[in-house]
């Protein structure tokens, strides 16, 4: 049994695409049914095209409140058939409704070991603060941003030479690893909200 599951992105889609390339192998638990962007322009939907993904824009510019670009989302999250969602780089907040209405099934990747350092910028205040250890995480969506229950991190050492870049970098080659691993195990519902740590 493979479970459908949506993209939401705003930009470049480098874990979309890892996600993509998770789910192309046979024994992968999901598969991706769309790609939605709020971004006519992200890079990424070009990416999912050419790997043979439904895509979709849900431009936010188009509606006049963030509850009707919700309601619009969230219509064309049901559309889809997805029944679980990954947001990869996508740079909305969401409000109570559309995060209520997919508890549990809605996951995020953050580029920080939370609780440090949500928002953004996370590569330049981990440097500024003079951090070992660096990261990121992965954790359901719930109503405050860039928290929820962790579902899984990975950490990678912070070196003396580094600038943002070169974390972000070594940051992003840990997210590739991670996020499938977190799709994996929710597809196969070994995590939940309330038990949300991948267990081995
Ligand atoms: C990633 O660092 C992700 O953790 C953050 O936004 C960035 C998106 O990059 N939420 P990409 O679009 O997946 O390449």
């Amino acid at each position: 049994m493979s479970v459908p599951a949506a993209i939401l992105i705003s930009g470049r889609g480098s874990n979309m695409l890892a996600l993509i390339e998770a789910c192309k192998a046979p024994d992968f638990p999901a598969h991706i049914v769309q790609v939605i962007s709020n971004r006519p322009q992200a890079p990424g939907l070009d990416i999912a095209r050419q790997h043979g993904i439904d895509t979709r824009v849900v431009d936010h510019t188009d509606f006049a409140s963030r509850a009707a670009f919700d309601q619009a989302l969230g219509r064309a999250l049901r559309e889809s058939g997805a029944h679980l969602v990954c947001l990869a780089g996508f740079m909305r907040l969401l409000g109570p409704d559309l995060v209520h209405a997919w508890h549990g099934r809605m996951i995020n990747i953050h580029p920080s070991l939370l609780p440090a350092f949500k928002g953004l910028n996370t590569h330049e205040r981990a440097l500024q603060a003079g951090v070992s250890e660096h990261g990121c995480t992965v954790h359901f969506v719930s109503a405050g941003m860039d928290e929820g229950p962790v579902i899984g991190q990975e950490s990678v050492p912070v070196k003396p030479e580094d600038t943002p870049q070169t974390l972000a970098r070594r940051v992003l080659e840990a997210e590739h690893r991670l996020y499938p691993a977190c799709l994996r195990a929710l597809a196969q519902g070994r995590i939940t909200p309330q038990s949300p740590q991948i267990q081995s």
